[in-house]
C-alpha cells in the first residue's frame, strides 16, 4: 500500500506554464488515497482553472487569505498538513517564501506550516541559474525545506536547459519514499567523500576537475534523512549539506581528503567514495605566484595517495566500501578492475555518454557492479537525489540486512 494513504497534503500551485502538471499531481495523490488541499496564487489561476483542481481534489481551492467568503484560516491548514508541496514553484513565489512574505494563501500557509515542505521549481534556465534565485534556494534549504530536482529539456521559452518542473510521477514516488524510509539506516555510521580536489600550482592557481559534489551531497542528505550518522568530507564545492545527522568536514587537496577519510573510516560501517580525487599534484607548488616569462613551461606532477585503495586495505569484517568510476572506454572492464584492485564491495559506474549524466548535472545514470557476484544493476537517468536513494536501497538490500 502507498505510504501516502491517509496523508494530508497541502498542494501550493504558483503561476507557471507547468501548472498543468499540478492537475496530474493532484490526481496521482488522490489515487494514492492522500487527502489534498489545493492553494493557488492569484496568478496560477491564469494558467489552470481552480475548478479543475477543486474537482480533482474534492475540496474548495483557496487563493487569498481574505475574500468574499471571509477569512481563510492558513494557520489551521499549516497545522493540518503532513506535507506541504509547492508545485510548480516559480522564482517569484520561492523568493517570497525565502524572505518570509505572506501576501496570499500559499505564502501565508508556508509560514504557518510545521510539516516538511517540498518545492518543485519551474522556471526558465537563466532564471534558474540567476544568483538571486540560487540564494533563495539556499535560504529555503537552510530552513530545512526539500527540493525535487528540476529536469533538463525544452522549456516554455523554447530554450533548452535546466528548469523543467519534476514529473508528477517522480514527485509522488519521492514523497512515498520520504514517508517509507523514515529510518532504515538508523544506527549506521556512513563516511562519504564528495566533490573535486584542488591541487595548488602556486598560491593562486590549482589543478582541479569538473566535479560539483552534487552526487556525494545527495547521498549524504539521503543517508542522513534515512537515519544514518553521516561524516561528509567535501572538497571545494559551492554546495551546502544541512541536516542534523551530517557532520561536514571541508577539505581542499587530495592529501587533506585522505587525512580526513582515513581518520574517520575506523568508526564507520560504510564508506562511499564519491569524490573525484585528483590523481596527481604538482610536486613543488611555488611559494610565490609564477610569472609569465618563458614561452613554455611544464609542471612536475607526483601521484596522490589513493584513498579508496588505502581504506580497502584497512577494511575490517563488516565494513563496506563503495567506490565510483567514471570511464570513457571499456567501462565495465575498468570498473570491475577497480572494484577488485581497491578491495571495494560495490562500484557505481557513471556514464559520460548519457546526456544529463555525471559532472555538474542534476541528473545521473548509473550502473552498480558488485564484488560478490557478476551481476549489474542498471538504472535509468534520474535526479541525483533519486540515484542516491537507489544506491542506498541497493546497499540495504544486498549488504545491510
Ligand atoms: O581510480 P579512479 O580514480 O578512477 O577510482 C575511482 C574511485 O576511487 C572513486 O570512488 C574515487 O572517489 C576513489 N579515489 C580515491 N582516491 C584517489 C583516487 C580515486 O578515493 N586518489
Amino acid at each position: 500500500m502507498s505510504q501516502l494513504a491517509g496523508k494530508k497534503i497541502l498542494l501550493g500551485i504558483s503561476g507557471s506554464i507547468a501548472a498543468y502538471k499540478a492537475a496530474f499531481l493532484t490526481r496521482l495523490l488522490i489515487k494514492n488515497d492522500a487527502e489534498v488541499q489545493v492553494l493557488m496564487t492569484p496568478s496560477a489561476a491564469s494558467f489552470i482553472s481552480p475548478l479543475t483542481l477543486s474537482t480533482l481534489s474534492k475540496k474548495p481551492v483557496y487563493s487569498d487569505v481574505s475574500g468574499a467568503e471571509g477569512w481563510n484560516n492558513h494557520v489551521e491548514l499549516g497545522l493540518w498538513a503532513d506535507a506541504y508541496i509547492v508545485a510548480p514553484a516559480t522564482a517569484n513565489t520561492l523568493s517570497k517564501m525565502a524572505s518570509g512574505q505572506s501576501d496570499n494563501m500559499l505564502t501565508a500557509a508556508y509560514l504557518s506550516a510545521r510539516c516538511p515542505v517540498f518545492f518543485a521549481p519551474a522556471m526558465d534556465l537563466d532564471m534558474w541559474k540567476h544568483p538571486a534565485n540560487r540564494r533563495n534556494l539556499e535560504w529555503l534549504e537552510s530552513y530545512g525545506d526539500h527540493f525535487f530536482n528540476v529536469g533538463y529539456g525544452e522549456l516554455a521559452s523554447g530554450l533548452v536547459g535546466e528548469g523543467r518542473m519534476a514529473e508528477p510521477e517522480d514527485i509522488v514516488a519521492q514523497l512515498d519514499a520520504f514517508f517509507t524510509k523514515g529510518a532504515d539506516l538508523r544506527g549506521k555510521r556512513i563516511l562519504i567523500t564528495a566533490g573535486p580536489t584542488y591541487e595548488p600550482i602556486d598560491p593562486v592557481r590549482f589543478i582541479g576537475n569538473r566535479s560539483s559534489g552534487k552526487m556525494g551531497v545527495a547521498l549524504a542528505e539521503a543517508a542522513a534523512r534515512r537515519g544514518a550518522e553521516v561524516d561528509l568530507v567535501l572538497g571545494p564545492s559551492a554546495l551546502q549539506a544541512r541536516h542534523n545527522n551530517i557532520r561536514l568536514e571541508r577539505v581542499e587537496t587530495a592529501r587533506e581528503m585522505y587525512q580526513a577519510a582515513t581518520n574517520l573510516f575506523e568508526h564507520c560501517d560504510v564508506a562511499i567514495l564519491a569524490a573525484a580525487v585528483a590523481d596527481y599534484r604538482p610536486s613543488n607548488p611555488a611559494v610565490e605566484k609564477i610569472k609569465k616569462k618563458r614561452e613554455e613551461m611544464s609542471i612536475d606532477l607526483v601521484k596522490n595517495p589513493d584513498i579508496a585503495a588505502t581504506l580497502g586495505k584497512s577494511k575490517k569484517e563488516g565494513q563496506l566500501l563503495v567506490g565510483f568510476a567514471l570511464e570513457t572506454q571499456n567501462e565495465m572492464e575498468n570498473a570491475r578492475g577497480k572494484l577488485e584492485r581497491k578491495n571495494l564491495d560495490m562500484i557505481v559506474l557513471n556514464s559520460l555518454r548519457d546526456k544529463g549524466a555525471a559532472f555538474n548535472h542534476d541528473t545521473n545514470r548509473v550502473r552498480i557492479l558488485h564484488r560478490f557476484n557478476n551481476k549489474t544493476d542498471d538504472f535509468e537517468l534520474k535526479s541525483k537525489a533519486d540515484v542516491a536513494e537507489d544506491i542506498l536501497d541497493t546497499l540495504l538490500r544486498d549488504y545491510l540486512t
